[in-house]
C-alpha cells in the first residue's frame, strides 16, 4: 500500500514500513525504514524530525545534506558522502541539486523496463520525480511494493531533459540511508570450485566499504547479494535488510558509515569502467535492486526472497513444473564420448529412473577438448554420425528426455565463426584479446551478434527434440572496447535470453558459469534453474547450497551426485551422503553409471524415486537453514510445506564424534510445523507432537563414520 499524508509518503507491506518525506527546501529524506509505524505525518511534528535530524531545523539557509537520511542523494553541495549519481553536466561540473517535484501512485500495475529484467505481477509502484532545472536532469524513482514479501523493488531512471549532452558516470539503482546504529555486512564472496562463501564485515565509522564485481558476467567473485544486519544477527534474531541487484554484469554495492554512525547503502551498476553519454532527451535506466526487511533474522529474509522470486521473478513455465532428474554426461564422459558410448549411458540412466538426458559440451564442430570450435554450433558427424535429431530419437525411444549444452556468447580463435568474423569479438583496437581457456567472447554490444546467436541456437533447437538447454559461459568480459561496454553487453545478453526464451517456452533453460559464476536474478528471470558450482563434493556443497540459499530459492539450484573420489576434491562420501545434499536442490546425476555396481544401481533407483516425490516439497516448500556448515560440524537443512503438513529434514555431520560406541546424538528443533498436530515419521510410523519436535527437538542419528547424513520425513497424521 502506498499512502500519500501531507509531505510524508508511505510505502507499507505487511510487516514494514518505508517513510520519505519533503522538507521545507523540496529535498527528498527518508524518515524510516524498517518495522510498520503508524501512518502519520511525520512533518507535523517538528520535534519527531529534530530529534532525528538536528539540521533540518536549524537556522541555515541551506540544509547540510550530509547528516540528513536522504533517498538519492547527489556530491558536490553540500553533501559529501558517496553518492547515487554522479555526472559530469554541460559546464564540466558534476554539481547537482535535486528537488522533488511531484509523486504518482501507479496502483495495482505491471512495472516493466525495456531490455532489463524486472519483477513481474501487479503491484503498486511509487513514482517520484526529482530534478535540477538548472542542469535540465530528471531523475525517476520507482518503488515497486510486494506487500506479502515485505520487498520494495528500487530503481532510477536518469532524463536528460537539458539541450546539452551529459555524460553519467555512476548511477545507482538504491540508495537506503539507515538511521545511526551498529551495523554488520554479510556478503559471498567465492570463486570456481568454491562459490559464495559467506562473509561478516563489522562496518566501522568513517568507513566505505564496497562490495563488486567487475568480472562482466555478474558474480565470479561477488554476488549482487548482500545483507545488513543489527549487530550478532543470526538465522532467528535480528534486524536484517537484503539488497539482491536483478542484474547479471559489472555490480556495486557500497556501503558508508559516516562519523556518527549512520549507514548509507547503495545498490547498482559498478561505475567501474563505466560511462554513459545522454543526449538531450534521453535517458538511462537503472537495474531493480530488490530490498527487503526482516525482524527475524536471516531465515524469514530468505524465505521471503524465495517465495517473491518463485512468483515474482522466474518466468519459465518451468519455475513451477516438475523438473525432470537429468543426467548430465560432462563429469562421466567429458570430452571422449560417441553416440554408442552416449546411449550405453542413457540406456543405466533410464534403468535408474532418470528422465532426461544432457549432452555437455563436445558435441559440435571439431571439438574434442577445450581448444576449438565454439562458434561453431554444427554437430560433429565423427562423434555423431546420426546427428542430434537421431541421437534424440534414439533416447526419446528409450523414454529419455533429451538436453544440450551451449556456450553461445563465446568464440575459440581456432573456429570457422572467428574466421568468418574477428571483428565479432570483443577486443581493443590493435590489441591482441587476452584469451581464457583458448576462448574470446563475443561483442553482444553488437545487435548483429546477437541476432545471429538467436538464429544459430534456434535452428539446433529446432533440429532435433531438445528439450532443455544449459547455457554455460566460461570466462570473463574484459578488453572493454569502450567505458559502458559491459551495461551494452548485458543489455545483449538479456536480448538474447529474451527472444529465445519466448521463442521455446517449453524449453527448461539451466544457466552455468564455470560452474556458479553467473548466480543472479537477472539470470533467474529467464532460467529458472542455475547450476551452482562445478565442485560436486557433497561436503563442499553444503556451504555452496546453503549461502546461495540466504537469497536464491531451492529450486533455482542445481544439484547433481557425482562420482567419488570427487573428481575436484578427491573426497569419499557415500552415495547416500552425495544424494542427500543434493536432495535439496534441483536433482540430477553427473557420473558414468556404468561404473556403478549393482547394488548401487539399485540405490540410485530408489534415490530418483525419492527425489521424485519430494520435489514439489523442495520446490515450493519453506526452507530452514537448522545448522550451519560455517559454523560447525554439522549442517542441518529442513524444507516444510506452507500448510504445514509435510516436512523434510536433511543432517550431515562432517567429522564422525564418537560417544559410548556410537555417534553423538544432535538434537535439532524442527521449524515451520504445527505445533497442535502430530507427525508420523514416513519410515518408522513412530509419532511426534509438533509441539515436541519444535520445542525440544528430535534427534539426529549419524552412521559412525565422516561424512555422514541422516533425513527425516514426516507427514501430518
Ligand atoms: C563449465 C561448466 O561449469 C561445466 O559443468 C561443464 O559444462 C563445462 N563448462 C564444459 O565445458
Amino acid at each position: 500500500m502506498i499512502i500519500q499524508n501531507g509531505k510524508t509518503i508511505h510505502l507499507q507491506t505487511e510487516n514494514t514500513s518505508y517513510v520519505m518525506y519533503r522538507n521545507a527546501e523540496e529535498d527528498l529524506l527518508n524518515f524510516h525504514y524498517g518495522r510498520k509505524i503508524a501512518d502519520v505525518d511525520y512533518t507535523q511534528d517538528p520535534e519527531l524530525l529534530r530529534e532525528a535530524f538536528p539540521v533540518l531545523v536549524s537556522t541555515a539557509k541551506h540544509p547540510h545534506l550530509s547528516s540528513l537520511p536522504q533517498e538519492y542523494p547527489v556530491y558536490g553541495r553540500s553533501e559529501q558522502r558517496h553518492p547515487a549519481l554522479q555526472l559530469v553536466n554541460a559546464l564540466g561540473n558534476s554539481i547537482l541539486c535535486l528537488k522533488y517535484k511531484e509523486a504518482r501512485v501507479l496502483e495495482g500495475q505491471s512495472f516493466q523496463m525495456t531490455g532489463m529484467p524486472t519483477l513481474f505481477g501487479k503491484a503498486d509502484t511509487l513514482e517520484v520525480v526529482l530534478a535540477d532545472d538548472a542542469v535540465g536532469i530528471e531523475v525517476l524513482l520507482y518503488y515497486v511494493v510486494f506487500e506479502k514479501y515485505d520487498v520494495i523493488a528500487r530503481s532510477a531512471v536518469i532524463v536528460n531533459r537539458g539541450d546539452a549532452s551529459i555524460e553519467l558516470q555512476s548511477a545507482y539503482s538504491a540508495n537506503v540511508d539507515l538511521p545511526q546504529g551498529k551495523y554488520e555486512l554479510i556478503h559471498f564472496c567465492g570463486d570456481w570450485g568454491r562459490e559464495r562463501g559467506l562473509e561478516r564485515t563489522v562496518l566501522s565509522k568513517g568507513a566505505l566499504v564496497e562490495i563488486c564485481d567487475n568480472t562482466g558476467r555478474g558474480s565470479r567473485w561477488n554476488n549482487p547479494f548482500v545483507m545488513v544486519t543489527t549487530p550478532g544477527g543470526d538465522e532467528q534474531t535480528g534486524e536484517v535488510y537484503g539488497f539482491n541487484l536483478i542484474y547479471s554484469g559489472n555490480h556495486s554495492t557500497v556501503a558508508q558509515m559516516d562519523w556518527a554512525g549512520r549507514l548509507r547503502i547503495q545498490q547498482g551498476i559498478s561505475d567501474q569502467s563505466f560511462s554513459w553519454v545522454l543526449e538531450p532527451g534521453e535517458e538511462f535506466l537503472t537495474p531493480q535492486s530488490v530490498i527487503c526487511y526482516s525482524d527475524s533474522g536471516f531465515g524469514q529474509l530468505s524465505q521471503k526472497y524465495h517465495g517473491l522470486y518463485q512468483n515474482h521473478l522466474m518466468r519459465s513455465e518451468w519455475a513451477k513444473k516438475q523438473r525432470p532428474i537429468l543426467l548430465n554426461s560432462w563429469e562421466g564422459c567429458y570430452f571422449d564420448f560417441d553416440q554408442q558410448k552416449l546411449l550405453a549411458m542413457a540406456e543405466k540412466a533410464k534403468a535408474v529412473g532418470i528422465e532426461l538426458f544432457v549432452l555437455d559440451d563436445g558435441w559440435f564442430g571439431k571439438r574434442d577438448d577445450a581448444q576449438s570450435s565454439l562458434g561453431d554450433w554444427v554437430v560433429n558427424r565423427k562423434k555423431l554420425p546420426e546427428g542430434l535429431s537421431g541421437l534424440a530419437e534414439k533416447l526419446n525411444a528409450m523414454g529419455l528426455e533429451f538436453g544440450l549444452w551451449f556456450e553461445p556468447e563465446m568464440v575459440s580463435p581456432d573456429s570457422q565463426l572467428c574466421r568468418a568474423h574477428p571483428d565479432w569479438v570483443v577486443r581493443v583496437p590493435q590489441i591482441e584479446p587476452i584469451e581464457y581457456r583458448y576462448q574470446w567472447v563475443l561483442d553482444l554490444s553488437k545487435a548483429e551478434v546477437c541476432d545471429y546467436l538467436v538464429e544459430a541456437v534456434s535452428q539446433v533447437l529446432q533440429s532435433a527434440n531438445i528439450t532443455y538447454v544449459k547455457w554455460d559461459m566460461n570466462r570473463i568480459v574484459c578488453d572493454a572496447p569502450f567505458d559502458g561496454f559491459h551495461h551494452c553487453y548485458v543489455l545483449g545478453y538479456y536480448n538474447i535470453m529474451s527472444r529465445l526464451t519466448e521463442r521455446f517456452p517449453h524449453i527448461l533453460f539451466e544457466g552455468c558459469c564455470s560452474g556458479g559464476g553467473r548466480f543472479d536474478p537477472g539470470v533467474l528471470a529467464y532460467m529458472p534453474q542455475i547450476w551452482a558450482s562445478d565442485n560436486s563434493d557433497a561436503i563442499a556443497r553444503l556451504k555452496i547450497q546453503y549461502s546461495t540459499s540466504m537469497c536464491y530459492p531451492l529450486s533455482a539450484i542445481g544439484a547433481h551426485v557425482s562420482a567419488v573420489p570427487n573428481h575436484q576434491v578427491g573426497r569419499v562420501t557415500s552415495l547416500k551422503t552425495r544424494a542427500d545434499v543434493a536432495y535439496f536442490g534441483m536433482f540430477g546425476y553427473e557420473l558414468d553409471l556404468a561404473q556403478l555396481t549393482d547394488e548401487e544401481l539399485e540405490q540410485v533407483k530408489a534415490q530418483t524415486a525419492f527425489a521424485k516425490g519430494i520435489q514439489p516439497l523442495i520446490r515450493e516448500g519453506i526452507f530452514h537453514r537448522l545448522r550451519s556448515p560455517f559454523q560447525g560440524n554439522e549442517c542441518v537443512w529442513q524444507v516444510a510445506s506452507e500448510d504445514q503438513t509435510h516436512t523434510f529434514v536433511m543432517g550431515c555431520r562432517v567429522l564422525s564424534i564418537i560417544r559410548n560406541g556410537r555417534q553423538l546424538e544432535d538434537k535439532v528443533r524442527l521449524r515451520g510445523l504445527d505445533p497442535e498436530a502430530v507427525y508420523e515419521d514416513v519410515n518408522t510410523g513412530k509419532r511426534y507432537p509438533g509441539s515436541l519436535l519444535m520445542h525440544r527437538g528430535i534427534a539426529l542419528r549419524y552412521a559412525v563414520q565422516d561424512f555422514a547424513t541422516c533425513t527425516l520425513e514426516l507427514k501430518k497424521v
